[in-house]
């Protein structure tokens, strides 16, 4: 039905219909279970379904579903303030928070906030970037696959290199120490000959998503942010997909020892939820009266949600978990890399992990579309849902919910190898 009545335009990646999701587990029509380490893109932060954030959803429901930003109620303003409390700037200060619906809203909002308290209008986004679909977010995403054909872009955008050392844009071999961290100096002498006055914020992810979950290196935003500061412009972090414990910090920003200006968040907010959010400082959040608003923005349902949600993981420390399984599956993929001709490169921080596929190791050549298909449909055959990124869409990504066990992803690994043997064989 899908096929005839779904715009084709939708990617879909296995002929499976899924009816049924318990924690880390999914059903399909005929019963099969698969264990999800994909987490429907790093959405299902607290599982599928967790019983407290679908009771707080049913309570919200029988109370009021709707109203707009027009109106006072009462989960919204509650969540802005469980926001300013976690957010990782300005400890102890209020922040304020703008809600809407989805991570590319909330990309586009932040801008919108950033040019209104900058009184600036250029931005600088990241080579192997995603920040949504709308026409800023989209002008400011960095990956030629997702922009193909759909120019011209806005005006005043700018790409800063992209921190992926596997395939150094400015061509060293290795990442840092080696390169001196020769894609931050680029930042700084772009902003010489295209003039840092009119920039007014630079909206990176602390690790690259839909490009494939690369981290940046360990001192990358540290060394951005001094030049940022010395040109008056604003940090932007987009936490959409790394956000709500996913890295193993519940902000991936906070492995690198720097404050933002503003967060925009979504996915692992509402841990499936529909819900996007943005969360300032709040001399940047004062500095724009409107007039703004959002019909949906603020839901009553998805406040409650995302409030529940955030209970859940603070209470089951979903974050540690994420860190301490994470390194685990991290290893493991590491040592399987050092045994297989076609992986390479495995990288990541907490439950936001990525691994190269190529078909050759010495030039890093990306491997073919039906090898990275081979892996995920023989994964998928023998119930292990995983997914796929980066640059040259060869990156296999690993992002279960975070309430996964390690015998889980135990279990999980033991598929995926199996499937890479299989893979091999077609090379
Ligand atoms: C880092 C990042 N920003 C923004 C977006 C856009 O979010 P949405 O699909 O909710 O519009 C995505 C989506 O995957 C993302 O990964």
């Amino acid at each position: 039905m899908q096929k005839e009545y779904v715009m084709p335009c939708v990617e879909v990646w296995h002929d499976i219909v899924f009816v049924k999701g318990k924690g880390a587990v999914l059903e399909d029509t005929d019963g099969k279970k698969y264990l999800d380490c994909f987490g429907g893109v790093a959405v299902v932060n607290a599982g599928h379904c967790h019983p407290k954030i679908v009771s707080a959803m049913k309570e919200q429901l029988e109370k009021l579903t709707h109203l707009s930003t027009l109106y006072y109620t009462e989960p919204m303003p509650k969540l802005a303030k469980k926001l300013s409390e976690i957010a990782p700037m300005d400890r102890g200060k209020v922040k304020k928070t703008f809600f809407c619906n989805s991570g590319t809203e909330a990309n586009e909002h932040a801008v919108t906030l950033a040019k209104k308290f900058t009184k600036k209008n250029e931005f600088i986004g990241l080579q192997c970037g995603f920040y949504g679909r709308g026409g800023m977010t989209m002008s400011l995403s960095g990956l030629g696959a997702w922009r193909g054909g759909l120019g011209p872009f806005m005006p005043g955008v700018l790409h800063a290199p992209a921190y992926y050392c596997y395939r150094c844009p400015m061509s060293y071999d290795e990442g840092p120490p080696e390169c001196d961290y020769a894609c931050v100096r680029y930042i700084e002498y772009m902003l010489k000959t295209e003039t840092s006055q009119r920039v007014a914020a630079f909206v990176a992810e602390p690790i690259i998503g839909i490009g494939g979950c690369v981290p940046a290196p360990t001192d990358y935003f540290r060394l951005v942010k001094e030049i940022l500061d010395k040109n008056e412009i604003l940090l932007i972090v987009d936490e959409v997909q790394t956000g709500f414990g996913r890295s193993g910090k519940l902000f991936a920003i906070e492995h690198y020892d720097v404050e933002p200006d503003i967060i925009s968040m979504a996915k692992g907010l509402g841990s499936g939820i529909p819900i996007g959010a943005i969360t300032a400082k709040a001399q940047i959040a004062d500095s724009y009266l409107g007039p703004h608003f959002s019909t949906f923005g603020g839901n009553p349902l998805s406040c409650a949600a995302a409030l529940a949600n955030i209970e859940v993981l603070l209470e089951e420390k979903l974050t540690e978990n994420a860190e301490r399984v994470g390194t685990h599956v991290l290893n493991r993929l590491k040592e399987l890399q050092s045994r297989s001709p076609i992986l390479d490169d495995a990288q990541g921080k907490g439950l936001m992990i990525g691994i190269e596929v190529i078909s050759d190791k010495t030039r890093k050549t990306p491997a073919k579309d039906d090898i990275l298909t081979t892996i995920m449909n023989e994964s998928a055959k023998k119930g292990v849902l995983i997914g796929r990124g980066g640059l040259f869409y060869n990156r296999i990504r690993f992002q279960p919910p975070l309430t996964i066990t390690q015998e889980q992803t135990d279990k999980a690994l033991d598929v995926f190898e199996e499937a890479v043997k299989i893979a091999e064989k077609k090379l």
